[in-house]
């Protein structure tokens, strides 16, 4: 296998991706935190088809973690994610030292107002201003056309989407579909917190999120209800401490009360140690829209 050429510093990366644009060669990025699993996988494989020269950028961001989450403990697998982006032909990695992307005295930040506050925000307060700072800083680093995230962390596309709009920054967001294991789980990199036994309890998140789309297919219109059916099988789930359940709008993330539209299904739980989150985006039998497409997704 031919390695991708990894790049540790910020001005040499800039550089390598202006060049290529100024050759008229179309460049996609994928921003991840590293230890890369098929969901990962699935976005550097749609960059790859989609432009000329593909980017991933491998670095865990200190400024979206709390001060009593998992920063120190976060899995850090990079000779194996080098493997895997080599497999998935990439043509450059980026893994930056801390020192590399916050350099002594940096006070700058990104807030995202608003939706940044609500359900992860309120949970992990700062978290999405560490992620809006660290997403606009490689956008700047790695000027491409566009630019892959997963819908497994939506709260976090929406945000990068009003970022984009909000700072007519030149590039373009695409989300793609969560991948989950055959049983329903959604690849997180966390999942490799989970003993066995805290595994087969995180299945509620899925199966409470499948269970709101059922209800909603099935012609149910009352959000509140179908929330209160995901509480229902997620507080069910013996170990498992509930953070939200909830249907919202799809661009504002504000809590609705009736489906009268495309909605998405947001869950967030703690099992032992290990936060996970989840969603499903619900957009059924509605005119005027594609099924199970977002309008802006
Ligand atoms: O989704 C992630 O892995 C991270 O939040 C991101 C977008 C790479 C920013 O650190």
């Amino acid at each position: 296998l031919r390695s991708p050429t990894v790049i540790t510093r910020g001005d040499e990366l800039r550089r390598q991706v202006l060049a290529w644009r100024a050759e008229g060669e179309s460049v996609g990025l994928v921003p991840t935190m590293g230890a890369l699993h098929a969901g990962h996988m699935s976005l550097v494989a749609r960059s790859v088809k989609e432009c000329r020269r593909t980017v991933v950028t491998i670095f865990v961001n200190p400024t979206q973690f709390g001060p009593d989450e998992d920063f120190a403990r976060y899995p850090r697998p990079l000779d194996r994610d080098l493997e895997l982006v080599a497999a998935a032909k990439a043509d450059l990695v980026f893994v930056p030292a801390a020192d590399e992307i916050y350099r002594a005295g940096h006070v700058t930040f990104v807030e995202v107002e608003g939706i940044s506050q609500r359900w992860e925000g309120a949970i992990r307060p700062g978290h999405f201003r560490g992620v809006a700072t660290i997403v606009l800083k490689l956008f700047n680093l790695v000027p491409a056309d566009q630019a892959y995230f997963g819908q497994k962390d939506y709260q976090q596309t929406v945000v990068i989407r009003r970022m984009v709009a909000d700072l007519n920054l030149p590039i373009e967001i695409r989300v793609l579909p969560t991948v989950r294991e055959p049983d329903g789980l959604a690849l997180s990199s966390r999942n490799a917190y989970l003993s066995a036994d805290e595994r087969t309890r995180a299945l509620a998140l899925s199966r409470s999120l499948r269970r709101a789309a059922e209800l909603a297919a099935a012609g149910q219109r009352d959000a509140k209800l179908i929330a209160a059916e995901m509480r229902r099988i997620l507080e069910s789930a013996p170990g498992l401490i509930l953070d939200y359940a909830t249907l919202v709008d799809p661009d504002n993330l504000e809590e609705v009360s009736r489906v009268a539209g495309p909605v998405v299904a947001l869950a967030a739980a703690r099992i032992g140690r290990t936060r996970l989150i989840d969603n499903e985006i619900i957009n059924i039998g509605f005119a005027d829209t594609s099924a199970g497409e977002m309008p802006n997704v």
